[in-house]
């Protein structure tokens, strides 16, 4: 349980003008969600009927097989038939599909008929490198027009992609290679960030020492600078779309819509990284049904999503929902502060962005440098704002609604996670908010605080955050291992066949959901999401230390920041360099988001009598807190 003091204001509300109620795509929120409980398959059957399907399905939900849920089952289908290639043959081929900004100031915007040709391209040059249906295939980028292109062009020709942060470094990278037996790596030479390049392809040189699997390494020219490139294994992209088998015609893959979209690494309570499995149907629908009703897409829409493509977010509403709405998106490539604190505010003005989303972390960094940057900028094209990755405090929501959205743009808070696909808990524009709250949950979607035996908490009681029945977009497995996805996720509400979230939450007397933050072992940074053992086994892997226990300790900016504590090997002393030096290890080994900002050396850690570190005992040292009870320390 977070030991944070969580006491947010539950009653100062926020209604909606009768404008934007009017004028939303869903103007009664109780009415669907009422009407999607009653029959719930009945609802999403609808729903999909707004997607073009090469054969329509024969069994919306199959649950023959409970937590192994199928949905839309016979149905055929590929996310390129949505996102892209029923859009050329519409108006829509003119429209804009991406405007895109690096951060050194360059610009490109692309037409979703230009999106299609570039898309169709690059997958032809996939499909004669022998990729084919069903083989993976690894993306470390940075966010470039490119990376949308490869994400595309491997869901185009059947190949699950696994794309792994920009951030993560040598080892997290070859795991996940590895993990995923993917033959085939695509990457760039760099990524601009605050004005430096991060080298993407050196680091992606050394996983690939580490992880022998690959055989080809496709790279994108970004930052200039020299780099590797191994004889007969790393190809340029520009070098390979020059080529004539690079044509601009390419049949699209006919997929099951339960056939694997993406494999999507994320953070748990063991070392090892879960690949969260994505398929093409129901992914299809539940990511555009959400951004559509809680975004409010329209035509005349300038959606950005300030968020990584290398996360779900960016997976899902940067990449895959703006494209199958046919909507235009802003992707912008670096630090929000650079060169100066008001960038995003400035791409804002320019472009007319209508909806921004982002993080709270986000919000808070440029909630710092004070009202004048936003305020010297245009930013009234803008009509809702979004946050996620994180519980928003109060305070930096009202500064996001006051200074960013002028007190007229409502705060689309979701709360979801790479398992889900999809928003779960959000307001739709026509909700009433409160700052901090998700409020309620997205029409077919049933979620409750429980307590450890299934009973419901009672108002504003602290529990387990739980989701009651399957949605179309949920994570189908752990890749190559059924067990940890039924033991992580539906094993301790097993009885109820309830989704276990992991999250701790409250519900106010209003039926508005409150999340305080992660129940287990996962720590959320900035909103990025890391597990403590990952931090850990960064630690141990320098021949200094013998054992470390990493915990999150909350941090006004960055939600939380971790701290470690490490048992150094016999005979090696302790020392502010080595302190320093171990930080760089982790940055090193893990990514720099891993990076503790405290390092203590210590004799002994408290464990519980099978060998557990009680993380929580460290904590409440951390914080200063009362230890609690400690009957079950070992020591
Ligand atoms: C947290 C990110 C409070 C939560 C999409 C969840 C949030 C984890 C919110 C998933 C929110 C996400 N309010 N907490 N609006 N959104 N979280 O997989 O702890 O990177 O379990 O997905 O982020 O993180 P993930």
């Amino acid at each position: 349980m977070s030991d944070q003091q969580f006491s947010p204001p539950t009653s100062e509300w926020y209604h909606p003008t009768e404008d934007v109620i009017n004028n939303a795509h869903v103007p009664d929120y109780e009415e669907v969600y009422n009407e999607a409980a009653n029959d719930l398959e009945g609802f999403w059957a609808e729903q999909a009927e707004s997607l073009d399907w090469y054969k329509k399905w024969d069994t919306v939900l199959d649950d023959s097989n409970a937590p192994f849920y199928k949905w839309f089952v016979g149905g055929k289908t590929n996310m390129v038939l949505n996102a892209l290639d029923r859009h050329v043959k519409t108006w829509r081929k003119n429209k804009l599909a991406i405007i895109w900004e690096g951060e050194p100031g360059d610009k490109v915007t692309m037409s979703y008929w230009r999106l299609w040709q570039e898309v169709n391209k690059f997958a032809n040059v996939l499909r004669s490198m022998g990729v084919k249906k069903g083989d993976r295939v690894t993306i470390y980028m940075g966010r470039t027009v490119e990376i949308v292109v490869a994400m595309l062009a491997c869901a185009k020709i059947g190949a699950p992609h696994s794309v792994v942060y920009g951030g993560f470094s040598e080892q997290a990278l070859a795991d996940r290679i590895e993990d995923a037996q993917s033959r085939v790596l695509i990457t760039a030479d760099g990524a601009w960030l605050r004005g430096n390049i991060v080298e993407l392809k050196k680091v992606a040189d050394e996983a690939v020492r580490r992880s022998p699997v690959v055989d080809t390494v496709i790279c994108v020219k970004r930052t200039g600078q020299d780099i590797h490139m191994e004889q007969g294994r790393d190809y340029w992209w520009h070098d390979l779309m020059a080529l004539p088998i690079a044509s601009p015609i390419c049949e699209t893959e006919v997929m099951d819509a339960e056939d694997p979209l993406f494999i999507l690494y994320t953070s748990g309570t063991t070392g090892k990284p879960k690949g969260v499995l994505h398929t093409h149907g129901g992914y299809q629908l539940y990511t555009s049904t959400t951004l559509k009703w809680a975004f409010d897409i329209k035509d005349d829409d300038r959606w950005w999503c300030a968020a990584d493509p290398g996360w779900i977010t960016g997976h899902s509403y940067i990449v895959y929902a703006p494209l199958i709405l046919g909507a235009t998106s802003i992707i912008y490539e670096g630090a929000p502060t650079h060169p100066y604190p008001d960038r995003w505010w400035r791409i804002v003005e320019e472009y007319g962005v209508t909806i921004l989303y982002t993080a709270p972390t986000a919000i808070r960094g440029l909630m710092r440098f004070g009202d004048a940057w936003p305020n010297r900028r245009d930013l009234s094209s803008l009509r809702l704002l979004g946050t996620v990755g994180e519980p928003i405090n109060p305070e930096a929501w009202r500064w996001y609604h006051r200074v960013i959205g002028n007190e007229t743009c409502p705060i689309i808070d979701t709360w979801w996670q790479t398992e889900t696909g999809g928003f779960m808990i959000t307001p739709l524009p026509s909700v009433s908010l409160k700052p901090g709250s998700a409020t309620r949950p997205f029409p077919g979607i049933k979620v409750d605080v429980v307590r450890d035996d299934g009973t419901s908490c009672d108002p504003n009681e602290d529990g387990e955050l739980v989701i009651q029945g399957p949605w179309p977009s949920m994570l189908r497995t752990v890749w190559g291992d059924d067990e940890r996805y039924l033991s992580q996720y539906w094993e301790k509400y097993k009885k109820f066949g309830w989704y276990l979230a992991g999250d701790a939450a409250r519900k106010d007397d209003d039926g508005y959901f409150w999340v305080i933050g992660r129940n287990d072992d996962v720590i959320k940074v900035s909103g990025y999401r890391l597990g403590t053992a990952e931090v850990e086994s960064g630690l141990v892997s320098h021949a200094a230390v013998a054992e470390a226990a990493a915990i999150a300790v909350p941090d006004e900016l960055r939600g939380n920041v971790i701290y470690a504590y490490c048992i150094l090997v016999d005979g090696v002393q302790g020392s502010d360099d080595l302190v320093e030096a171990l930080k760089d290890h982790v940055g090193h080994e893990v990514g720099p988001i891993a990076k503790p900002s405290k390092i203590e050396f210590v004799d002994s850690l408290p464990k519980t009598r099978s060998g557990k570190i009680m993380r929580r005992i460290l904590k409440a040292q951390a914080m200063g807190q009362e230890v609690g009870d400690t009957s079950t320390l070992a020591d």
